[in-house]
């Protein structure tokens, strides 16, 4: 596990560092040179011509730092002042002055283009403010130029809340940052400004957070063992979990077993599929694993019953369409009693215009909205939803009592308290299909016993993972959901 910190967060936790630990400022920020100056001479930049553009904040004393040991080991390095001097901080102060001591040229005016190597220290977790006026034209001058850029802590321009342009920003090749990830980082547009993201330790860790821990955070491959139901020798089908999937229709019988499959891949015991009659045959030839329960037109609720009262865990919505006879088995399902159920796809779509459904709901429900569906159940346009996918998540869980997973390129999920964000997957999964494989990879999870923000949160990850075998075995362009499917099951075969 790995916490993503906001500004708020590594300021909190960088001063605790400085003010309750003791650890000198100026330590701290000799430390973030040494780790830059590393990945500079070790890292494939052309170091014959080095400008470094320092701001008045500390982002830009690190940046006279690194000018100063770049100049000490020999390299020709000038450094661009872009700050106001009467914004100097204390620390920036000093840098700029042991700089100017030892003879670095620092200049307000250089000529971007006779560089080989820039190194943006103009602004780092303490933007404030969308960049405008000199700040801005530099950004851009920079930009044009096409010398590859390294950033120190996060590309000047964006926000380390939300990965947001904030008026302009710096395109790196390289950012190097300290301590933590910042949210900003891993958010689109911000990761795709960051280039390659390199994490440097400079001796502050979560000690510095004194208790009060961040609220965002992403799994890593470590994990995978604990987020995984246990197995054991002595066992039966029983033992793993029964999960009940209401899905398919008359022509998205796919969507059905597309979730079917994935259920079954995370190693659930049974999976009951409740699907329309039309579907019986191509469900038994696809996935003759699968308990099919099925219903004709008009006799939706006869047997969705029983079928909960098997279950240890239901998921309703991949393929189902939307009529006022799918409303009967979305609210029988939310009305059902206990059992966890994940909303997807068109349960999303009916209970947006029946929101009341969700009132005193009792059972756990996990969400599975993407950015269109997340617009329909908020009545927020997905232009505004986009400038804060953690906030709007968060907001919708708490408010509604339930776990929403966001689904986007960075999937975000939120049971109202903690933000997990998504750092697993990639632009191959972006196919129809994608959405029903996470819904059942979550359903087996719950079936077997996982706890619903664990489950989600797991699930989401594991989906990520399994997007990315699918893509060695068969490109990003060649993938399917099926592939993804597919891959469910070797990506969990850490047992
Ligand atoms: N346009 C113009 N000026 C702006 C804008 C804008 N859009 N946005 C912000 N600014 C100015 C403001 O004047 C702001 O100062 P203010 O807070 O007084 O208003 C300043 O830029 C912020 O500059 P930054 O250098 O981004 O912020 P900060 O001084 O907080 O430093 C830090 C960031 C700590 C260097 C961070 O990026 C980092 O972690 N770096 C590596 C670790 C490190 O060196 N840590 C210890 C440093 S010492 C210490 O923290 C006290």
């Amino acid at each position: 596990m790995r916490y993503l910190v906001n500004s708020e967060e590594m300021k909190r936790c960088d001063g605790n560092t400085i003010n309750e630990f003791g650890m000198p400022s100026l330590v701290l920020m000799e430390r973030a040179a040494l780790a830059v100056y590393e990945e500079l001479v070790s890292g494939g930049f052309d170091l014959s011509r080095v400008l470094v553009v320092c701001g008045s904040g500390n982002n830009g004393g690190d940046g006279f730092a690194i000018a100063r040991l770049l100049h000490l080991s020999g390299k020709r390095v000038d450094v661009l002042f872009a700050g106001k001097p009467e914004s100097l901080t204390e620390e920036t102060q000093i840098q700029k002055k042991i700089c100017e001591n030892y003879g670095v040229n620092v200049g307000s005016n250089l000529n971007i283009s006779e560089y080989t190597s820039i190194v943006d220290a103009l602004f780092g977790v303490g933007l404030s403010r969308n960049i405008e006026g000199r700040y801005a034209a530099l950004i851009g001058d920079i930009n044009r130029s096409g010398i590859p850029v390294l950033s120190v802590d996060i590309p000047s321009g964006i926000s380390a809340d939300s990965g947001h342009v904030m008026g302009t920003a710096v395109k790196a090749a390289k950012t190097v940052t300290f301590a933590f990830e910042k949210i900003g980082h891993i958010l689109y547009p911000g990761s795709e400004y960051c280039g390659e993201l390199k994490l440097c330790a400079i001796g502050i860790d979560d000690r510095g957070f004194m208790g009060q821990v961040p609220g965002a955070f992403t799994w890593e491959e470590s994990d995978i063992p604990k987020l995984l139901p246990e197995r054991k020798a002595y066992s039966n089908k029983g033992t793993y979990g029964r999960g009940l999937l209401a899905a398919g229709s008359r022509d998205m019988a796919g969507a059905a077993c597309l979730a079917g499959k994935a259920a079954y891949k995370t190693g659930t015991g049974l999976v009951r599929i409740y699907s329309e009659d039309c579907n019986r045959q191509i469900l038994q030839t696809l996935l003759p694993e699968a308990v099919l329960t099925s219903y004709r037109k008009g006799e939706e609720g006869a047997a969705l019953a029983d079928a909960l009262q098997w279950a240890d865990a239901c998921a309703v919505g991949p393929g189902l369409s939307v009529s006022s006879e799918k409303l009967e088995i979305l609210q029988t399902i939310i009305r059902s009693g206990d059992i966890p159920a994940v909303l997807d796809a068109d349960a999303l779509n009916l209970l947006s215009v029946h929101m009341e459904l969700l009132e005193g709901h009792r059972q756990p429900l996990i969400l599975t909205p993407h950015i269109g569906e997340m617009a329909r159940l908020t009545g927020i346009k997905k232009e505004e939803l986009i400038l804060d996918l953690p906030g709007y998540c968060h907001d919708f869980a708490r408010k509604n009592n339930v776990v929403c997973v966001l689904k986007d390129a960075r999937t975000v999920v939120s049971d109202g308290k903690s933000i997990y964000i998504n750092t697993s997957g990639n632009d191959g999964m972006a196919a129809g299909g994608s959405g029903d494989v996470l819904c059942g990879l979550i359903l087996g999870l719950l079936a077997q016993g996982i706890p619903p923000f664990r489950a989600a949160t797991a699930g989401v990850y594991l989906h990520g993972l399994a997007g990315d075998d699918a893509r060695r075995r068969c490109g990003a362009r060649g993938m399917l959901a099926g592939d993804i499917a597919e891959s469910v099951g070797a990506v969990m075969s850490w047992d």
